[in-house]
């Protein structure tokens, strides 16, 4: 049994510098119970609605970020590779965003590791960004409360700012505009002292989506006739699951989480053209779910930007619910995930 103590939350604060401008960071991945989807804001990414999560104890990403005077420009790696495209232009606004907050200009070399397929909707930019956050903060020397950190890995990707804490974290979409939105926009940890529900995270699928959630998103908020009133929904699944949560009845938590997941795949269905994440294996592993209900397990499903499912349940069942769940779908295989601690530093360079 697990209390938010043990999890060290909320952790650090102040004084997460590094002296030498070198810092490595780690962070693990979050998986929404209750989704955000869209954005009001794409420039400072702030959320349309409020989301929550349970950071897990698997997948973590290790970024080390190291100032280099001499380079004229940034340097950025991903598993060992130099980064290209979309994902090295990410990594080199979010350090443009860093050095405009410390008022330094140095180029950097950011050379991360993921322990998670990339790309393939099992929240890998939200480890990413919160470890980035946390390194690159600390290399350029920026002293950050918890609340501005998860507020600067918002600006890398939204359901970043949640990785920054562990166990249960809430996303505040915010309100108003422009900087008023921006320092609304931010997560905080959520207690819930001796609940240690897991999640079976069913891979169907390791490959990335054929649709970033970014693009996904976009289309949805503009084009889909369900998004508002699933927008409008959510609200009161926040205000259920943080009553669920209290109580620690994890067979309405579930409920929820999975309500407020079809709810949102089906927004995306209904957009123009449709975005479908779900493969014929996310079904017949959902038909897996519903099948173990009926045999009396408690087991609930959700699912982000791609097929892979991720099944709560209570830990004790938690064997039996990936054995039935990859027996449901040909080629599934199932790792096992309890809450993890928030992102942090590792002493020196990690080395
Ligand atoms: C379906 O945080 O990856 O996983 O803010 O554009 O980077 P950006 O999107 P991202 O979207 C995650 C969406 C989701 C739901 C969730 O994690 O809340």
């Amino acid at each position: 049994m697990t209390t938010d103590h043990e999890w060290g939350q909320p952790e650090a604060g102040p004084g997460e510098r590094s002296l030498d401008g070198v810092a490595t960071a780690v962070a693990h991945p979050n998986i929404a119970l209750i989704k955000y989807w869209g954005k009001r804001d794409e420039r400072l990414i702030i959320p349309c609605v409020d989301s929550l999560s349970m950071t897990l104890d698997i997948f973590p990403t290790t970024t080390t970020v190291r100032l280099t005077p001499a380079a004229r420009v940034d340097g950025v790696h991903l598993d060992g590779r130099l980064a290209q495209g979309e994902p090295r232009q990410r990594v080199i606004a979010f350090l443009e965003l860093i050095r405009e907050l410390a008022g330094r200009a140095e180029p950097a070399s950011v050379d991360t590791h993921n322990t998670v397929p990339t790309g393939a909707g099992l929240a890998s930019s939200a480890s990413g960004f919160a470890a980035l956050a946390l390194a690159g903060a600390a290399a350029y020397g920026l002293d950050l409360d918890r609340t501005a950190l998860s507020r600067l890995a918002r600006r890398g990707s939204a359901s970043a700012a949640r990785s920054v804490f562990g166990g249960f974290a809430l996303c505040h979409a915010g309100q108003g505009e422009g900087v008023a939105a921006d320092l609304g926009s931010y997560a905080e940890p959520v207690s819930v002292p001796h609940f240690d529900p897991v999640l079976v995270i069913a891979l169907v699928n390791a490959g990335p989506k054929a649709v970033s959630s970014r693009a996904a998103m976009r289309r949805t908020v503009e084009t889909s006739p369900l998004y508002r009133a699933w927008a409008i929904s959510s609200k009161a699944d926040l205000t259920d699951m943080r009553t669920a949560l209290r109580r620690r009845d994890l067979d309405a938590v579930g409920e929820i989480a999975e309500r407020n997941a079809l709810g949102m795949h089906a927004t995306m269905l209904a957009a123009r053209p449709a975005v479908r994440y779900l493969s014929p294996a996310t079904l017949a592993v959902l038909d897996g779910v519903l099948q173990l209900r009926a045999d009396g397990v408690s087991a609930y499903a959700t699912m982000d930007a791609g097929p892979n499912v991720k099944i709560l349940c209570h830990r004790a069942d938690a064997a039996r619910v990936a054995e039935a769940v990859c027996g449901a779908a040909p080629g599934c295989s199932a790792v096992t995930a309890g809450r993890g601690p928030g992102a942090r530093l590792l002493v020196g360079d990690g080395r």
